[in-house]
């Protein structure tokens, strides 16, 4: 196979899922206890690519190179490259050029999670003769997406981004595939409305310039982690469907574990009710409390006297007292107390070391 490369986008702001991104990279909030990002190398992974550029921040840079180190754990040879401002896709694009030479490569949003395989389509791209692949998933709410419009073979005719009125209902996946064409036309651009170099941009002008642009539409999930109910979403998904039972923890014999959960080592569960799907990382103490389905909760959190669902939670996160929490995340380190009894239920998002009594 001809070396496909991969470049998986770790820059940007991350403005949407402020507070969590002011001290953290979005790339690295987890989803059932891990980075996002890992999810993405591992489908680069899964599709035998293994020369992959990791485009960072100046901001959050050190954090990525940290999670991914050397990538030898997904059998890598990795490189990072930095990317001075967030000035759009094409933009990391264009940076990443020492890195991609004249070589095919697929480029990865870091932030973006599908319930399926890539290898398929980096096969048909490798084998093919298009300028660009992108993958496709419908979705209700076009207006608020990359869209593109479609031939009966599945040619891209044209792309729009956030159109009011949407002339389809496919929205660009974060995942696009493209030859070495897309250069020319990403030195082509100028930044558009909102000062950044559009990768959408890019694309059209291949088309202009009589360029083959296929696409795939996806059947299984996609979601972009950008925001809160996003993550949650994505949260929720991903324990329903990968989630494998194992218990490395202590559990006391006053304590109920049903169906699916994984309990890091190290943590302990007395006297509680732990109900999957869930997962609970390493050295964890709940007491006295209920934690229902679809909840995550990171190494060294501390839950006691407390009922929650469907919640996210960092490392080092405290919850106690709390009669209900639920749809919540909460960053590393926070903590949610309560000191007397009232009956409501908290939808909360809580950033980093914060602190909330209630
Ligand atoms: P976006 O979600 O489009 O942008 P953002 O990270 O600035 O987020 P927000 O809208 O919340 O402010 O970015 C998609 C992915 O691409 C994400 O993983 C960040 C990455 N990215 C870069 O690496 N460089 C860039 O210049 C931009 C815009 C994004």
């Amino acid at each position: 196979m001809m070396a496909l490369k991969g470049l998986v986008l770790s820059g940007g702001k991350g403005t949407r899922l402020r507070p969590l991104t002011h001290t953290g990279a979005k790339q690295l909030v987890p989803v059932a206890n891990r980075p996002i990002l890992y999810y993405v190398l591992d489908n680069l992974q899964e599709a035998g690519i293994d020369e992959v550029g990791i485009v960072i921040a100046p901001e959050t840079g050190a954090a990525i190179r940290e999670a991914v180190g050397s990538g030898e754990r997904w059998g890598f040879k990795v490189e990072y490259i930095l990317q001075d401002e967030p000035l759009g896709l094409a933009h990391a694009v264009k940076v990443a050029r020492p890195f991609l030479g004249r070589d095919p490569f697929v480029m990865y949003l870091g932030d973006n999670l599908i319930g399926s395989a890539i290898s398929t389509f980096c096969r048909d791209f490798v084998a093919g003769e298009v300028d660009a692949t992108l993958l496709l998933k419908r979705v209700g709410n076009p207006s608020a997406f990359g869209i593109a419009e479609i031939d009966a073979q599945g040619r891209i005719t044209k792309l729009a981004e956030k159109p009011k009125e949407p002339k389809s209902d496919l929205a660009l996946v974060g995942i696009y595939f493209f030859s070495e064409k897309i250069h020319d036309a990403i030195d082509q651009l100028k930044p558009s409305w909102r000062g950044e170099l559009e990768i959408t941009d890019a694309i059209q002008v291949l088309l202009d310039h009589g360029g083959l642009v296929s696409s795939h539409e996806i059947a299984s999930w996609w979601l972009d982690t950008g925001k809160k109910d996003d993550l949650l979403t994505a949260n929720t998904v991903v324990l329903d469907e990968w989630l494998k039972h194992q218990i490395d923890g202590e559990v006391d014999s006053d304590s109920e574990v049903t169906g699916r959960v994984r309990l890091g080592q190290g943590s302990r569960v007395i006297n509680s009710k732990l109900r999957g799907p869930v997962v609970i990382g390493e050295n964890v103490r709940i007491e006295n409390s209920f934690i229902g389905p679809f909840t995550s909760i990171g190494d060294g959190c501390r839950i006691v006297g407390s009922v929650l669902e469907h919640c996210v939670l960092l490392e080092n996160a405290r919850v106690e007292g709390v009669d209900r929490l639920e749809d919540s995340l909460l960053g590393k380190s926070s903590a949610v107390l309560k000191n007397h009894g009232s009956h409501h239920a908290y939808r909360l998002m809580i950033g980093d070391d914060s602190e909330v009594l209630l």
